[in-house]
């Protein structure tokens, strides 16, 4: 299975693309969680990025596609994956299919997730992450749980990210809409392109993709 689920910030890509991991046994391969981890460890690559992700701006396309280049290529890609927040321009998508085309693969569909941009901002200045194992909090999970400052899985330091303040969250938003939005013209053209009501609860936003994902494997049978 090779996926990429696609959407503005703070639609639930991370979220949903945990599950369907978790479901299929493929990589959930998020550049956003590479590209902090790369910051955490101080490497070359982190700091390229640190000052265009604080900033709530793009990193260039050379550095992400080299980046997805070395990863699509590694024995953990072979039996698929899910992508979280790789495409984010047309030429990161045209460098995808040639890498694609390259490996002999096939992308399988694009599933984009639909919210009102006003929610994505509510969820995002409530969302919190647990530093040791990146496990995504929502708002209504943390007001429900004892310790809403240790990761309920392993005990790890909960966060808020740099760029989720109201301020970067609502550049994003309008980087997404200049540079990543057109990318929905560029997938519908070839038939690649599904969107869906991400408004709805993970659950249900979880089983629309399941329907959508053995529709499309039953039609192949
Ligand atoms: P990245 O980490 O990819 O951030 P993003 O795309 O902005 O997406 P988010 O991680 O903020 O949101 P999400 O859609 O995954 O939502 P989540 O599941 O967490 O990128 C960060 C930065 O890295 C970029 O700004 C850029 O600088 C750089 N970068 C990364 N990739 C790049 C690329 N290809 N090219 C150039 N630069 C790149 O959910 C959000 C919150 O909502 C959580 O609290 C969650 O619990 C909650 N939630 C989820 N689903 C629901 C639901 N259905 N109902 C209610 N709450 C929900």
């Amino acid at each position: 299975m090779r996926i990429i689920l696609f959407g503005p910030p703070g639609v639930g890509k991370g979220t949903q693309a945990k599950l369907l991991s978790e479901e299929f046994s493929v990589p959930h391969i998020s550049t956003g969680d590479l590209l902090r981890a790369a910051v955490k460890n101080q490497s070359t690559l982190g700091k390229k990025a640190q000052e265009y992700m604080d900033a709530g701006n793009l990193v260039p396309d050379d550095v992400m596609i080299g980046l997805i280049r070395e990863i699509l290529s590694s024995p953990k890609a072979k039996r698929g994956f899910i992508l979280d927040g790789f495409p984010r321009t047309v030429p990161q998508a045209q460098a995808l299919d040639t890498m694609l085309s390259g490996l002999g693969l096939k992308l399988d569909g694009v599933i984009s997730l639909r919210v009102e941009h006003e929610e994505v901002i509510k969820r995002l200045s409530g969302r919190k992450m647990c530093r040791t194992c990146g496990r995504i909090y929502s708002t209504q999970q943390l007001e429900i749980i004892d310790m809403p400052t240790k990761c309920q899985d392993c005990g790890g330091e909960l966060f808020q990210r740099e760029d989720d303040d109201a301020e970067t969250v609502r550049h994003r938003l309008e980087v997404y809409v200049k540079e990543t939005k057109p990318l929905k013209d560029f997938y519908r053209e070839t038939g690649r392109f599904i969107q869906i009501d991400g408004m709805l609860e993970v659950p249900f936003v979880h089983k629309t993709i399941l329907d959508i994902v053995y529709k499309s494997r039953n039609g192949k049978d």
